[in-house]
């Protein structure tokens, strides 16, 4: 049983390790020949330090997050990972924290449990709550994700329909679930904020280089140019109602959900959640009406292409 999940393990770290040194070649490959123009992960990250890109390599030395003092903060996800960070960094700042999540607390931030991002009883029973007990919110992040483990393939029939309609229904239809539930309550009102954690594994021009060749990963990567769709969506539909939404790909985080990639963690820059969390504050701050429904990379603040 251990070997073979020890034999699981390095067959997963060495897939990652072959998928980087193919996203090296293609990357040089465009280089040479000119083909397509967005720079890859490696290569941005290569770049940043070059650059000594400060925006890029220490986001807490150009973050001010004095905007969010007092504002109420609501978050999914926010008692594990990445959304625990966002959950700690915004109360650092002075906003009032809702926390809402499957289970879990967080010191300081007011919980709504009970919460999973599939069921719309109980993202309209937490909406209802998080109103009356304080009226409508400055910002809701939708941060609950899921990314199933293996990779799925045609070739090699490992393709798991199930799994691909429970990451479709977290991922893109989740974050619509509850801001409709929070829209619907009277919580998203003229000058709130609506961020959608998503992914550029969502954009399907990169697809052409970081899956080049290979495909896979069907399920997560289809949730989230599902997510995106939505979120451009909500965008049009609230932008008369005064409320914005963001589009953020979070950049590379050391969680559990990326650890299978932690063979590339160091290559490609991977950062503690808790400078994730500040890029994404930072982009939160920065998202406005005149921008909504944007695509943006928390790494560099760049627009990722669609
Ligand atoms: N880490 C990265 O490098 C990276 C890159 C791109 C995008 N993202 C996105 O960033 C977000 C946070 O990722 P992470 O790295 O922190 O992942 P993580 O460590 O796996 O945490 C996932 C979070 O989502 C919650 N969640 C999952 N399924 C849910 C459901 N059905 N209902 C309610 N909550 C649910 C989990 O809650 P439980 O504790 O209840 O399981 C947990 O809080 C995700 O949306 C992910 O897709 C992350």
């Amino acid at each position: 049983m251990r070997c073979a999940a020890a034999r699981d393990c390095r067959a997963t770290s060495e897939r990652a390790l072959r998928s980087f040194l193919r996203r090296v070649a293609a990357r040089i490959r465009e280089r040479t020949t000119g083909e397509r123009g967005h720079t890859l992960t490696p290569a941005q990250f290569a770049q940043a330090q070059k650059d000594d890109n400060r925006r890029y390599l220490d986001i807490a030395s150009v973050f001010d997050g004095s905007s969010l003092k007092g504002k109420r903060v609501a978050i999914t996800g926010g008692s594990r990972g990445l959304g625990l960070e966002i959950a700690k960094a915004a109360m650092d700042v002075g906003a009032e924290v809702l926390v809402i999540c499957r289970s879990g607390t967080v010191d300081g931030a007011k919980i709504y449990d009970g919460v999973d991002v599939t069921d719309a009883e109980a993202c309209a029973s937490a909406a209802k709550k998080i109103v009356e007990d304080g009226g409508p919110v400055d910002v809701l992040i939708n941060n609950a994700g899921y990314f199933y483990g293996p990779c799925e393939k045609v070739t090699d029939n490992s393709l798991n329909f199930e799994e691909e309609l429970k990451q479709i229904d977290i991922c893109a239809v989740g974050p619509l679930r509850v801001s409709n539930a929070l829209y619907q309550a009277g919580g998203l009102v003229q000058g709130s904020k609506i961020a959608i954690v998503t992914s550029q594994a969502g954009s399907c021009e990169w697809r052409f280089t970081q899956n080049k060749d290979e495909g896979g990963d069907y399920g997560h990567h289809m949730s989230r140019a599902a997510c995106n769709i939505g979120g451009v969506l909500l965008a049009e539909e609230l932008k008369s109602k005064g409320v914005c939404v963001v589009l953020l790909h979070p950049g590379f985080n050391r969680t559990e959900m990326t650890k299978k990639y932690e063979s590339i963690w160091d290559i490609e820059g991977a950062v503690p959640p808790a400078e994730g969390a500040l890029r994404v504050l930072h982009e939160v701050i920065r998202a406005s009406l005149d921008k909504t429904g944007a695509f943006v990379n928390c790494e560099d603040g760049l627009r990722i292409p669609w």
